[in-house]
């Protein structure tokens, strides 16, 4: 009878730490919280803040939002790369609104869109239209530009808002068309 219930209880354990990951619901982290109803929302509201949504800010990134990790910036001048520094939520909308700046037209596409658990990736194009502004660039203003890039949010499992996003974008595709130096080897 003793061997029998350590049994049952080891086949028990055994079951719930395979289960949880898979199926999210582990409840000390509530990611159970996490569906994909909240993932494709805040996807969406991602890719509308880029589209000149502000207002959305807080409803889709978090106040403890911590970094937007990326590769590093060509300056753009011929004289290397700046490493990204945008660590707080009020500094991502800023960065959004200084992308912005320089085009007239600013359009993602979103291509293919994963999601697991309180992660999201976004694979991506961007149509664009220059602007002007970049004082190397030598894309005459009114020209179009395409590029790509994937960026992959996650989600803090209590509110379901963006806390960290990891940034891969082909920059040097971009800077090529802008025609601005990035430097040589
Ligand atoms: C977002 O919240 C901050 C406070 O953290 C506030 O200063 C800002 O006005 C809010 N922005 C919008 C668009 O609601
Ligand atoms: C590049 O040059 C600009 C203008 O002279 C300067 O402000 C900037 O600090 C330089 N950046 C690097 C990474 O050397
Ligand atoms: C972007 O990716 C698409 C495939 O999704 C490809 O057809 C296109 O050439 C890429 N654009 C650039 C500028 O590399």
């Amino acid at each position: 009878m003793h061997f029998h219930s350590s049994l049952l209880l080891l086949v028990s354990l055994t079951l719930t730490a395979a289960r949880s990951p898979k199926d999210g619901a582990d409840p000390a982290n509530n990611l159970h919280f996490i569906t994909k109803e909240v993932r494709d929302h805040i996807a969406d509201n991602y890719i509308s803040l880029w589209d000149g949504n502000y207002d959305i800010i807080n409803s889709t990134f978090s106040p403890d939002f911590t970094m937007l990790y990326q590769d590093r910036f060509p300056t753009g001048l011929g004289n290397g790369s700046v490493l990204s520094d945008v660590d707080s939520r009020a500094a991502f909308l800023a960065f959004v609104q200084r992308g912005r700046a320089a085009f007239s037209q600013y359009e993602f596409k979103v291509v293919r869109k994963f999601g697991e658990d309180n992660v999201i990736a976004i694979r991506w194009i961007l149509d664009a239209v220059y602007k002007g502004g970049f004082p190397l660039a030598t894309l005459a203003p009114g020209a179009s530009l395409s590029y790509n890039g994937t960026d992959t949010l996650t989600l803090d499992p209590s509110s379901g808002l963006v806390v960290e996003v990891w940034s891969a974008q082909d920059l040097m595709n971009l800077f090529h068309q802008l025609g601005a130096p990035v430097g040589t080897l």
